[in-house]
């Protein structure tokens, strides 16, 4: 069963800085603590098995950006809610993206040691838990969508083919499945690979917030314009954290890609912090294009991207 939403805390400890991901100004301070929170009790109740949800809460809890929630959150916001009527909704692509996490990290896709500062999830639980755990995590975001009674049954069943969408054959699940290809492919087909891979959630989460307002038509269309320039961008800064420079900074390892084909190994790190750039121009006139700008949302560009910024 899914506890009841608790009121919102004010955090009174100021800005959060970190080395490679930016000050944490208030209003995503806010948010990231109530997603935190509301995470916890989403986790399901551990009935027969505390083994999976300890394994799900141990990757889901650990210390992600929250991103992607922070999207829905503010585009939810952007779309006239004042309250957290987005919050779970929000924390359910978190747990989606958590189980795309300790999925990608499986010895079997990228073999990696770390994650979220901690021993990824296969480390710590072995191969076989952790991809349950994942599969769990996958499960448990559309048992919180259907559940959310705030909302319309046609909103949820809308949320849900958005998701549904996002993750499948022609996003996450796709792109990453394409990711694992080790032929040569053009910088526009590693490309449209980030763009599955990673900017799908991003594109999802943004528009999450426009489901649940209920807004359709150009406004959506431009959050979507607006997260998928965000997503692309977010990959290229992702593989160019992957530098040595960055060991001990990301809560995951570092130089995994080297022998892999990314948009810096085929630009270089100046011409993919262009492209970069470039990418984030665009997705600030977009946001532009909405006539507020919007704070809120800028700031995640701040937070998300401040090393490139
Ligand atoms: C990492 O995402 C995976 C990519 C899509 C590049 P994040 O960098 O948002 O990971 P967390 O959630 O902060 O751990
Ligand atoms: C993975 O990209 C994107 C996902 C869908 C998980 P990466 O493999 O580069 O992500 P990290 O660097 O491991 O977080
Ligand atoms: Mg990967
Ligand atoms: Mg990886
Ligand atoms: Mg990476």
């Amino acid at each position: 069963m899914i506890k009841g939403v608790r009121k919102l805390k004010r955090n009174m400890s100021g800005e959060r800085q970190d080395l490679v991901f930016g000050s944490r100004p208030s209003a995503i301070d806010e948010v990231v603590e109530a997603v935190n929170k509301r995470l916890e009790e989403l986790l399901p109740e551990s009935g027969s098995t505390p083994q999976l949800r300890n394994a799900m809460a141990y990757s889901l809890l650990a210390p992600g950006k929250r991103l992607r929630p922070l999207l829905t959150i503010f585009s939810s916001m952007h779309f006239g809610f004042r309250d957290l009527t987005a919050l779970d909704v929000a924390c359910a692509i978190e747990m989606i993206h958590t189980a795309s996490l300790v999925m990608d990290d499986l010895p079997s896709m990228d073999n990696a040691m770390l994650r979220r500062g901690r021993p990824a999830s296969h480390r710590k639980f072995g191969q076989d838990v952790a991809l349950l755990t994942s599969v769990a995590l996958l499960n448990q975001a559309y048992a919180v969508i259907a559940a959310d009674h705030r909302l319309s049954t046609d909103t949820r069943t809308g949320l849900m083919q958005l998701l549904t969408d996002a993750v499948g054959a022609d996003g996450l699940i796709g792109g990453q499945l394409l990711d694992l290809k080790s032929e040569p492919v053009s910088d526009m087909e590693v490309s449209r690979i980030n763009g599955l891979k990673t900017a799908a959630l991003f594109v999802a989460s943004a528009e999450a917030g426009a489901v649940v307002a209920g807004v359709s038509g150009e406004p959506r269309q431009i959050f979507r314009k607006f997260a998928l320039e965000l997503g692309v961008a977010f990959q290229l800064a992702d593989d160019l954290l992957d530098d040595a420079e960055y060991a001990g900074h990301t809560g995951k390892d570092t130089s995994k890609d080297v022998d892999k084909q990314t948009l810096v190994t085929s630009l270089g790190r100046d011409g993919a912090r262009k492209q970069l750039q470039n990418h984030l121009d665009v997705a600030r006139k977009h946001l532009a294009s909405t006539g507020s700008g919007d704070a809120r949302l800028s700031s995640i560009l701040e937070y998300g991207f401040a090393r490139f910024t």
